[in-house]
């Protein structure tokens, strides 16, 4: 039902012809894949929502392929063009005041559009190709982590949507920054791989929403609809087991030893380096903790591989929330729901 196919040039200029019928598309970004439509046609946008069971206030990212294409869209600031000069193309979306050119089922009636202009060569063929504004998520069903292989999507995807561009596992493995540039500072709503630091080399101050390592307190307002939503969550319940090292790793083994011993299916996971001090323990390596970019690009992957494998507990280890760490922190964080286990308490 769904064709997966190698990004030649005739299954490009063939999506593209999909997208100006009005059909969907997924395809692959250095962040996540994701599913495109032309931004421009209200009834292929709906059918976004409908192959991913998205909630329809929760709006999406319009991708063009260069800023020239966004001015019909939104209104760019000066912030907006440093920061498209040193971040674009690449994984980082603006939020601007949209345009009326803009229908509202893609930005779900808000007066701001996010514009990400992404740097994945496959993309930015596809992107040509269909020569239209391409409104995407990630191409995950609602509620699932998002896709980083052409296989998670087709998982996920078979037989909703007619065509998947191949284009091997994404670079960077989580979704975009998402930085709000309609607010008095800065924000940013969702960190990805351009840092608050790294904003900071442009802009004279940048603000995290707090909601990102923390859960909405009841009646706060979210300042991004997708932040109101159980995200990245695998089916078994996760905590976060945080502290000094040598607390950590005792904790786990500990931790894991009392499920493993109750039945469950346990899993660990754990950075490279801690691999070997958990001897025999069935562990997930989520990356190195030395280069947390390769945790960001492995995360997705070994959430997916844990729901395949029916784990039921999951233990794991945490980063430091900063540069990309933030980013790793606040998916993982979500997917924990939020909990953590001090391992420096008794
Ligand atoms: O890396 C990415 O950003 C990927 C690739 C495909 O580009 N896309 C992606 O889209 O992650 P999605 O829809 O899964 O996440 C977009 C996030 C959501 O949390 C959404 O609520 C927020 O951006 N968002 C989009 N438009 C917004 C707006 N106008 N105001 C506030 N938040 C917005
Ligand atoms: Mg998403």
């Amino acid at each position: 039902m769904t064709e997966l196919t190698l990004p030649t040039k005739e299954a490009i200029d063939r999506a593209g012809g999909l997208i100006r019928k009005g059909e969907l598309v997924a395809f692959p970004t250095e962040t996540v894949y994701g599913l495109g439509a032309n931004a421009l046609d209200e009834a292929a946008v709906r059918k976004i929502f409908a192959a991913k069971g998205r909630p329809a206030d929760n709006p999406l990212i319009v991708h063009v392929p260069e800023l020239t294409l966004a001015k019909p869209l939104c209104e760019i600031t000066p912030s907006a063009r440093e920061l498209a000069k040193r971040f674009w193309p690449g994984p980082m979306t603006l939020l601007m005041k949209k345009k009326p050119t803009v229908p509202d089922v893609v930005t779900a009636g808000l007066p701001s559009v996010a514009i990400r202009i992404p740097s994945h060569p496959v993309a930015r063929a596809f992107m040509a190709a269909a020569d239209r504004p391409i409104a995407a998520p990630s191409a995950n069903t609602s509620g699932k982590p998002s896709p980083t292989t052409a296989q998670h999507v087709l998982d996920d995807m078979n037989g909703r949507i007619p065509m998947i561009i191949e284009g091997g596992a994404c670079q960077v493995g989580l979704e975009s920054t998402v930085l709000d540039l309609t607010q008095a500072v800065p924000t940013v709503l969702r960190p990805g791989g351009i840092t608050p630091e790294m904003l900071l080399t442009v802009l004279d101050e940048v603000r995290v929403a707090d909601s990102v390592l923390r859960p909405l307190a009841a009646g706060e307002k979210a300042l991004s609809p997708g932040m109101r939503y159980r995200h990245y969550a695998p089916k078994g319940k996760l905590w976060l087991v945080k502290g000094s090292d040598e607390h950590v790793l005792s904790r786990l083994q500990a931790l894991y030893d009392l499920a493993a011993a109750q039945g469950h299916n346990a899993r660990i996971l754990c950075f490279s380096e801690h691999l070997e001090a958990m001897g025999q323990r069935r562990c997930a390596c989520i990356g190195r903790r030395s280069e947390p970019t390769t945790v960001a690009a492995e995360l997705f992957k070994v959430l997916r591989q844990m729901d395949d494998e029916n784990v039921d507990v999951l233990y794991s280890e945490a980063l430091e929330p900063s540069g990309i760490g933030l980013a790793v922190m606040n998916r993982l964080s979500r997917a924990a729901a939020f909990q953590s286990i001090d391992a420096d308490q008794e």
